[in-house]
């Protein structure tokens, strides 16, 4: 059985990454969506939110997954049953950075292969940053983000919004 995992901070997921789960589900028998666990990139979503949202997103996908994980992404694969990493590429600056990580992933697990997806040209240009950016300014994120992610995004913009004339932040 090939398992494969999608791995990624997904803060929040994004249409682009949606369609990559989508088309790297159908070259595996299973996908593990992993969500890195990272507050050193002070996320607006915990861990727990993010895993929640893509759970909820997935939920009629029998043979997609969405797990957890902090550490070495190599050492969560094999933990998995997994060697095979899947990465979207939106272009030649994402290429050099998913170059570099699949050297990296491979000296340390040379069991590990890395498969790129090409993003779909219509999400080629965001990335979460630039969602969670425009969001902030009042800007319309609804090609960008499924309905459920938009309102999630808003509920954190109006209270950090909130906070921030209260003299919270
Ligand atoms: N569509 C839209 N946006 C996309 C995208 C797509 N198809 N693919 C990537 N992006 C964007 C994301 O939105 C994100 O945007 P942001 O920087 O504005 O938040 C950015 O590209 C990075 O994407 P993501 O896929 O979330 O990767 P990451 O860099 O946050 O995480 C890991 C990469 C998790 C794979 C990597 O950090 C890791 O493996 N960490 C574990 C530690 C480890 O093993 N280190 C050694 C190996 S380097």
């Amino acid at each position: 059985m090939h398992i494969a995992v999608y791995p990624g901070s997904f803060d929040p997921v994004t249409n682009g990454h949606l369609d990559i789960i989508e088309r790297a589900s159908k070259l595996c028998d299973k996908l593990i969506v992993a969500v890195l666990d990272n507050p050193s990139k002070m996320p607006m979503f915990t861990v727990e939110e993010r895993v929640k949202h893509l759970e909820l997103i997935l939920k009629d996908k029998p043979d997609i997954e969405v797990r957890s994980f902090s550490g070495l992404l190599v050492d969560f694969a094999k933990s998995v049953g997994s060697n095979i990493v899947v990465r979207g590429l939106r272009g030649v600056t994402d290429f050099s950075y998913e170059f570099q990580m699949a050297l990296t992933n491979r000296s340390l697990d040379s069991d590990i292969e890395t498969l790129f997806i090409s993003a779909d040209t219509q999400y080629l240009f965001f990335s979460s940053s630039q969602v969670k950016e425009i969001a902030l300014f009042g800007g319309n994120i609804d090609n960008m983000v499924p309905r459920i992610i938009k309102d999630e995004i808003y509920k954190k913009v109006v209270k950090t919004q909130g906070m921030q004339k209260s003299g919270g932040i």
